[in-house]
């Protein structure tokens, strides 16, 4: 399945639930956060009948994301399901490492290949200060028992905040650098008005972040072939990598192969744009596969060029990111 652009589409994002049980400040308003009522979401059948469609339009990876998906009841079990779709060859998770600790060895054994963590700060305090609540003990618990499990490799995923984990950066590398594993490095995107941060007071930029970091090690470029927005560098003498995701400096969108499938059954063809079709609605009239797949190719061919974040006129930042995940 290609667009207008000639960008083939490999790579489904699917949202299982819009609740999380953190309050990121660069995620979610602290209070009124609007969830979905259950009804509304995709059912597992649902989610399973649709992932068969974009298996057979050419998915190949899918990675659950949420809101945070292990708060999802039994997603081992939506795991095992998606394991058994043939043609997806990769099925990973987005988690913000909470309630990993307990699931990991499950979702391993479910068919998950692998995980990335969020991780802001090694700082108890702080972490309470960005994500409301405290639970860094039980995240940091989460990342050794994913490693313990093989659910591998695991990246970790810090969103630069200036002024707020800014001092921190040299501390994650360590961090990874001890445990041989990858931690990304991302810009903060501008989403909707109610985020508890200014997105430009708070802006630090990848480029920044990696000028610190050279200080201190000498990072050598990796070829990932893939088409991660990652600019991935392997940290000289050490087994741990680090990754740079810059969506407003270096813009990705020319070689993205993502979908979003939102946990109300809205697909969205970019992270930054309109929703674009209403699946849950479709699949709920119990229109015919071939028919679902027609009505997806045409709106995945419309898909727009590149994003506007950088462009101050266009308001399409209006979108809460714990309800496409990211
Ligand atoms: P890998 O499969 O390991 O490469 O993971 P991933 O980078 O695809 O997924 P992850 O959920 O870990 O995303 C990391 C960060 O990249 C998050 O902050 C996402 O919001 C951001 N991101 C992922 N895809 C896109 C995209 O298409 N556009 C933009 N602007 N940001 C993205
Ligand atoms: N800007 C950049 N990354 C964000 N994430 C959530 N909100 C934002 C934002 N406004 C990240 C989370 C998680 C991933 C799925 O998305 O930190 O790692
Ligand atoms: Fe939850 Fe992830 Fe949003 Fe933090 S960034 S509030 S962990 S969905």
């Amino acid at each position: 399945m290609k667009d207008q652009f000639g960008r083939e589409l490999s790579y489904l994002r699917i949202s299982v639930i819009d609740r999380c049980s953190l309050r990121c400040l660069y995620c979610m308003p602290a209070h009124g956060a609007g969830f979905e009522p259950w009804g509304e979401l995709l059912s597992y059948e649902e989610i399973i009948a649709l992932t068969k469609c974009f298996a057979e339009l050419g998915i190949r990876k899918v990675r659950l994301t949420g809101g945070e998906p292990l708060v999802r009841k039994d997603i081992a079990e939506l795991v095992f399901r998606i394991r058994e779709i043939p043609e997806i060859r990769e099925l990973a998770m987005s988690t913000n490492g909470v309630f990993l600790k307990g699931q990991a060895r499950k979702l391993k054994e479910a068919g998950l290949d692998r995980v990335n963590i969020s991780l802001d700060t090694l700082n108890r305090i702080r972490f309470q200060q960005i994500a409301g609540i405290d639970r860094l003990a039980q995240v940091l618990d989460g990342i050794e028992e994913a490693l313990v499990c093989g659910l591998r490799p695991v990246k970790l995923n810090t969103v630069l905040l200036r002024g707020i984990n800014e001092d921190e950066i040299l501390d994650l590398v360590r961090f990874a650098i001890e445990r041989s594993i990858e931690v990304r490095l991302i810009e903060l995107m501008p989403t909707n008005e109610l985020i508890q941060l200014d997105p430009e007071e708070r802006f630090l930029s990848t480029e920044e972040a990696k000028e610190k970091i050279e200080q201190a090690y000498e990072l050598i470029p990796v070829d990932t072939y893939d088409s991660s927005p990652a600019r991935v560098f392997s940290i000289k003498g050490t087994g741990a990598r680090v990754g740079f995701i810059s969506p407003l400096s270096n813009l990705f969108c020319a070689r993205c192969n993502r979908l979003r499938l939102k946990a109300n059954g809205a697909l969205k063809t970019c992270l930054h744009g309109k929703e674009d079709l209403d699946l849950r609605a479709l699949v709920r009239s119990g229109v015919p596969k071939e028919e679902m797949k027609r009505k997806i190719q045409e709106v995945v061919w419309l898909r727009p060029e590149q994003h506007f974040l950088n462009d101050t006129q266009v308001k399409h930042k209006d979108f809460q990111m714990s309800h496409v995940g990211g």
